[in-house]
């Protein structure tokens, strides 16, 4: 049992409480405490407030004394990555900027499959270590919960390589990883069948693997030309949904569609949207599937952004993701994406900071975290300055100079 602790004072505590979870909002809603503490027992908050009045009322047995200007914000949720991966697609993105489009790349053997073929030569253990990496590179830069998807597998057996080196993964990284299963990221080239016998090969052999060993409990899909159909996902997606998944979609990526077949199936999240027309955006404002902009994939590969701004003002959810992966969105810096898609997208702080905290937090369908309350994980990052508009307005190149993380100093820039 961890000792009741009172870490402060903060100059501000930006605790996302009590803002919606749908549609725009200004900077006036922001809730923030000045001078503020945070008392955190083992995981948890036990109390937020002022840090004098805390220090005065509450039964603390260590106090933990910032020196110096510091603004505390919700640990940053990410709520879609691909971080486990074998091998490099530098190549592509060379190919990419010198002419080539994303599918052609694909058509031509790149793209995905590139991956996968990697992915397949890469064992368990490697993929461990290298998604351990990544997720504490990420950790560093404020990032407490990532999403990570399997999806470089594309067969039972390679899929089940990927997801139990995830949840492997999960045990040392010190970000907790969320697993989704993408096996319908697109027909493997070496499936000799149709996209729907791809899939109910998927359904039958490894969705029950999933529930057996508790490898997931999201399942995603690739609804796109280049990969799969609404009604080649119909019976995926039907079957997923009886036996009680959450489904997300990679949706309207290149063009519209997908975004539909979420809500459809009542799925948690619909990603990408960089194709969404005002139908879908209407579509989705009026559903309760939170919309999450990839601006790392439209940084990688040179396309438009998610209509952001036009989303958040129908009344839509809005979560921002990194999207990392090796090929379309290699950068994987979330809080420089976020502020970038802000500035481009004309997205108030209090939206960009919403869509990566507690939006982002819905998109996990995790309850327990991306808010600073009572109850919650003491989960967050802190940065040295008097002001939190110095977050995004630094695009990414503000770090925090600390990292808590279920109620764990687990990364302090001056040690
Ligand atoms: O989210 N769009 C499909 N899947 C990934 C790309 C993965 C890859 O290129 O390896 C994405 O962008
Ligand atoms: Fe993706």
């Amino acid at each position: 049992m961890k000792k009741a602790t009172l870490i402060g004072p903060f100059k501000q505590i930006i605790t996302m409480t009590g803002m919606p979870l749908k549609g725009a909002v200004k900077d006036s809603e922001l809730h923030i405490i000045s001078d503020g503490g945070i008392l955190i027992t083992d995981s948890t908050i036990t109390k937020i407030g002022g840090f004098e009045s805390l220090k005065k009322t509450e039964k603390i047995e260590e106090t933990i004394t910032l020196k110096g200007n510091h603004v505390c914000v919700p640990g940053f949720i990410d709520a879609h990555t691909h971080i486990c991966f074998g091998g490099s697609r530098a190549k592509d993105y060379a190919m990419r900027n010198a002419g080539k489009s994303y599918l052609e790349i694909a058509h031509a053997g790149g793209g995905i499959w590139d991956t996968v073929t990697q992915t397949r030569k890469a064992t368990q253990v490697e993929l461990t270590k290298s998604t351990i990496k990544l997720a504490n590179r990420h950790l560093k830069n404020g990032t407490t919960t990532i999403e990570v998807k399997s999806g470089y597998g594309l067969t039972v057996k390679e899929e089940l390589k990927m997801l139990r080196a995830i949840k492997e993964a999960n045990n040392s990284a010190l970000p907790d990883l969320i697993t989704t299963c993408l096996a319908a990221h697109m027909l493997p080239k070496d499936f000799s069948g149709t996209e729907t016998e791809y899939l109910a090969e998927i359904a039958d052999g490894l969705f029950p693997i999933l529930k057996a060993e508790k490898l997931a409990n999201r399942i995603d899909a690739f609804i796109e030309e280049s990969a799969f159909s609404s009604q080649d996902i119909k019976a995926y997606f039907e079957k997923a949904y009886d036996m009680g998944f959450d489904i997300t979609v990679h949706a309207d990526q290149f063009t519209p569609g997908g975004s539909k077949v979420a809500v459809d199936f009542k799925a948690i999240s619909a990603d990408h949207l960089e194709a969404s027309t005002d139908n879908e955006i209407e579509i989705l404002a009026n559903s309760d599937t939170i919309a999450v902009a990839l601006p790392g994939a439209s940084i990688g590969l040179g396309c438009d952004f998610t209509p952001a701004r036009k989303l958040l003002d129908a009344g839509a959810a809005l979560a921002i993701a990194s999207d990392h992966n090796p090929g379309s969105a290699p950068m994987g810096d979330l809080l420089t994406q976020a502020s970038i898609l802000g500035t481009f997208e004309k997205l108030t702080n209090a939206e960009v900071l919403s869509g990566i905290t507690f939006r982002a937090a819905a998109a996990l369908n995790l309850s327990d975290r991306g808010r600073l309350e009572e109850g919650l994980l003491a989960d967050f990052a802190v940065f040295h300055s008097d002001n939190y508009q110095d977050i995004l307005y630094n695009q990414g190149n503000l770090k925090p100079c600390m990292v808590w993380k279920n109620g764990n100093l687990v990364f302090d820039r001056h040690k």
